[in-house]
């Protein structure tokens, strides 16, 4: 696969820089979009509590960056998590704006990322968890290139129902293959 254009869905392109503290109001506000209490989170958030969960991976020492459009606005964050070097792996997370959705921005931006992990970072491996129901979520991932390689079940709860967690990895020799 070549990795050179991030575009080739031909769709959003996205910028990542540095996620500032001018960014919280906005990720305050996606976290409490009814979408992401169902697919990322529980319960809402007060806006100290979303400071307090920047904060928190900082100080863990996550990689965590903005995500701008093509006209410099921001639509997301995306983070490298859990970084474990002697073990050449992390997590990595995204949310996009309830706007950005839909719109190939969630391609651009864990393409990019991948590729700070697997070329800057030096890692060995990405994986994630999401949760079954997210057909949106899972859909984009094997995209990118990741392969299921664990369903937990029935491993979290929402909207009144038990539902399957899905583990997804992606290694850095799947990533540079041609
Ligand atoms: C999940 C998320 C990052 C995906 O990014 P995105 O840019 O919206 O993704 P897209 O919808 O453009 O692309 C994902 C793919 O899934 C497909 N897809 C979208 N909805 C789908 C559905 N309900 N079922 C199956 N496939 C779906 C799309 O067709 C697309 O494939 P394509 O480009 O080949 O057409 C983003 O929607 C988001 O932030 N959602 C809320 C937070 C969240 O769920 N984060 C992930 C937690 S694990």
């Amino acid at each position: 696969m070549n990795h050179d254009n991030d575009g080739r869905s031909g769709k959003g392109q996205v910028k990542l820089r540095a996620f500032e503290i001018k960014d919280i109001p906005a990720l305050h506000r996606w976290l409490n979009d009814p979408v992401s209490i169902e697919m990322v989170g529980r319960t809402p958030l007060t806006y100290e509590q979303t400071v307090q969960h920047v904060d928190k991976k900082r100080q863990n020492g996550d990689l965590v960056l903005a995500v701008d459009n093509e006209a410099g606005e921001l639509i997301g964050w995306i983070f490298l998590q859990h970084i474990e070097y002697e073990h050449g792996r992390a997590g990595i997370g995204i949310l996009l704006s309830p706007e950005a959705r839909g719109l190939g921005y969630g391609f651009s931006a864990m393409r990019q990322m991948i590729g700070i992990g697997f070329g800057q970072l030096r890692l060995n491996k990405i994986y994630l968890t999401t949760r079954g129901i997210n057909d949106q979520a899972v859909a984009l991932y094997k995209k990118v290139g990741f392969t299921v390689e664990g369903q937990l079940r029935k491993h979290g709860f929402s909207g009144g129902r038990y539902y399957d967690t899905y583990f997804m990895g992606l290694l850095a020799s799947e990533w540079n293959v041609d």
